[in-house]
């Protein structure tokens, strides 16, 4: 099957157009044609070298990359009794597979617990952006963080993947909603309802606001967002490793989030975007080997806007 793979690790030229042979399906497992696929930071630490156990013990050259995809299920697995061919899904590809199993493929092999059906009135394209970011945004603002109304809460980065579903998440439970982003975003976040947008590389953030209830870290800066927290406030961060010090705080509570969604937390996604609750932000482009370097290039360069998508077929 055809495939954009890496043959060694390095820079965004070293993706290239790669025939490999699909692996065979087990029974728990569904085989799906691939319809637009998106593009996450992890897929640039893999193609770095930069993800070690368990992939670096699994993963051999040709690496095909990818998590996030949309498509249509070509075969099921002996044992798979929930989705049949010719449905429409979305999800992840296994976290590692031996196999290089990614989503720059034209097929995808994956198992029902990863994926969601795909709702009527979702693209493609649009499903594809959200498995990674909406599922770690939807883990920090609902599960984590659970936020409740009138709770006022600090996103910061606020216009990456990740952070622009959790600013709508957060709006969408009722809560007071600041963020960080260079200028460039502000009136997009303005316009998604956020209530305090805070230029980063001008301000500190802890400068501006105090007593927040919670804070959702998806730039990196825990010091920041610990100064922002109430004294029993809680940060979530899927962007840095908190310190010992930091860990220890007797109040405040710190934790890492290992990303685990669900089925169910997919399609309560889908559902928030379908009621417009979360209106994604989709940089589409058609699949070619130069489109996924570009697109390589655009999110290792952290100011993408939203999802950047690369589209196979409707
Ligand atoms: N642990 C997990 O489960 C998990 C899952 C997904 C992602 N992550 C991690 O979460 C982070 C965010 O992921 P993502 O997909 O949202 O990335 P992304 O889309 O590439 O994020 C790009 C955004 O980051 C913003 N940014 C960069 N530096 C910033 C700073 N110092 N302060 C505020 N905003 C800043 C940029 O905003 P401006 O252009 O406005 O400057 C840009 O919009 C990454 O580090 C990723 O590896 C972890």
């Amino acid at each position: 099957m055809k495939t954009i793979a890496i043959h060694q690790f390095g820079s965004a030229q070293e993706l290239q157009a790669t025939e490999i042979e699909q692996a065979p399906l087990k029974a728990n497992e569904v085989l799906v044609t691939n319809h637009a696929f998106s593009i996450n930071p992890m897929d640039i630490a893999g193609r770095m070298g930069m993800l070690d156990k368990p992939f670096n013990e699994l993963w051999s050259f040709p690496i095909v990359l990818g998590w996030d995809f949309a498509g249509t299920i070509a075969a099921v697995g002996d044992t798979v009794t929930n989705y049949q061919v010719g449905d429409k899904v979305f999800g992840n590809a296994p976290t590692v597979r031996p196999g290089n199993n990614g989503t720059y493929s034209e097929f995808v092999i994956t198992t029902p617990d990863l994926i969601a059906p795909l709702p009527e009135g979702l693209s493609f394209d649009e499903a594809a952006a959200l498995p990674i970011a909406g599922l770690t945004a939807y883990c920090a603002i609902v599960k984590n963080l659970a936020v409740q109304p009138k709770e006022k809460i600090l996103v910061q980065g606020g216009a990456g993947g990740v952070g622009l579903i959790a600013v709508q998440i957060a709006k969408a439970l009722g809560a007071y909603v600041a963020t960080t982003a260079s200028p460039a975003n502000h009136t997009l976040l303005k316009k998604l309802g956020v209530d305090e947008v805070i230029d980063y590389n001008t301000v500190n953030a802890a400068d501006v606001l105090a007593n927040y209830d919670g804070v959702f870290d998806t730039a990196g800066d825990i010091a920041t967002g610990l100064k922002v927290l109430k004294a029993d406030g809680k940060l979530i961060t899927v962007a840095a490793q908190p310190t010992p010090e930091q860990l220890q705080d007797q109040q405040k509570q710190v934790a890492f989030q290992f990303t685990d969604g669900t089925s169910a937390d997919l399609s309560d996604l889908a559902q928030m975007v379908l009621e417009g609750k979360v209106k994604l932000q989709v940089t589409s482009l058609p699949v070619s080997v130069e489109n996924v370097k570009k697109a390589h290039e655009l999110v290792e360069s952290r100011h993408v806007k939203g999802k950047i998508v690369i589209h196979i077929k409707d």
